[in-house]
């Protein structure tokens, strides 16, 4: 009994001594479920959320969060509200105890779960570090996000959906894309403007965020120039049957598109195309 009381008072005074040997030690490699935990430099973190444009209107979700700090980051720099997902459960706890530390648990939180189950899509930027392969099985997900997401990516790619930028630091690379929104196939175009309307039929062809097309006019199917399309903003321009060239620009909103077109003899009007 008394040895028992013992070894209870010296196992008290050794965690006063060194509490942390009570507490859980994240280690760089450390196992994940489909990755091992590597943090991001702290440099890198803030080009990911720069290059996202990341401000207080923004939901940053970091998919496999590790010690929490893209998410921490997004809140306490960027004002933005974030959720890191770790699926490490001492790595979420650890992580929410840095966001604790980093006083941001008003925006910020880290939770246990696992980037193919938990649900991300509210998110309005997404940040990752993870692996090819990983970025690839998530892609159909990401793609059926909002047009307009912003996707940060530390290290790897998304396979042929070729990013809008890439910066690098230091030997390290951050990609970005903007989730485009679906326009492929045949639409009806009514172009109003100059004290006239037309209608024509527009047809899209997508590869991602690279689109063109062709505008029939009579039995000459016109190709489109300068087509763009980043998230829901869609631009192009054709020369009419009287050679008159229309810039038109506007929003992709599901199956319908509308907005302000300029022509170069100086009319200006407005489109609408819906998908047929
Ligand atoms: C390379 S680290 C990146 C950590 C952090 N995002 C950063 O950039 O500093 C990847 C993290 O994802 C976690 N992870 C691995 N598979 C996961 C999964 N299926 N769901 C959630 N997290 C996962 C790992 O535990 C690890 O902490």
């Amino acid at each position: 009994m008394h040895l028992l009381r013992l070894a209870a008072a010296s196992l008290a005074a050794l965690l006063l001594v060194f509490p942390a040997a009570a507490q859980f030690q994240p280690q760089v490699g450390q196992a994940g479920k489909d990755v091992i935990w590597v943090p991001t430099p702290d440099e890198v973190v803030e080009r990911m959320l720069r290059m996202a444009q990341v401000t207080p209107n923004d939901y940053v979700i970091d998919l496999g969060a590790g010690d929490g700090k893209i998410a921490i980051a997004a809140a306490k720099n960027f004002g933005a509200r974030s959720m890191g997902i770790e699926y490490n459960p001492e790595m979420a706890k650890h992580a929410q105890g840095n966001a604790e530390k980093a006083g941001v648990t008003a925006r910020a939180r880290i939770v246990q779960g696992d980037i193919f189950v938990t649900d991300f899509t509210q998110a309005t930027v997404l940040t990752m570090y993870l692996l090819p392969a990983l970025n690839l099985k998530l892609r159909p997900q990401i793609l059926a996000m909002r047009p307009g997401t912003r996707v940060a990516s530390h290290s790897f790619t998304m396979d042929d959906w070729e990013a809008d930028e890439t910066s690098s630091m230091d030997g390290r690379r951050a990609y970005f894309w903007v989730v485009p929104a679906n326009v492929m196939g045949s639409w009806t175009l009514e172009v109003t403007g100059g004290g006239a309307s037309e209608k024509m039929e527009l047809t899209l062809e997508q590869r991602f965020q690279k689109i063109e097309g062709t505008l029939a006019l009579g039995a000459t199917q016109a190709g489109l120039r300068e087509a763009r399309l980043r998230g829901f903003s869609i631009a192009f321009s054709y020369v009419d049957g009287k050679s008159v060239r229309r810039d038109l620009a506007g929003r992709v909103s599901g199956g319908r598109m509308e907005g302000g077109f300029r022509a170069d003899n100086g009319t200006e009007g407005r489109w609408i195309a819906t998908k047929k």
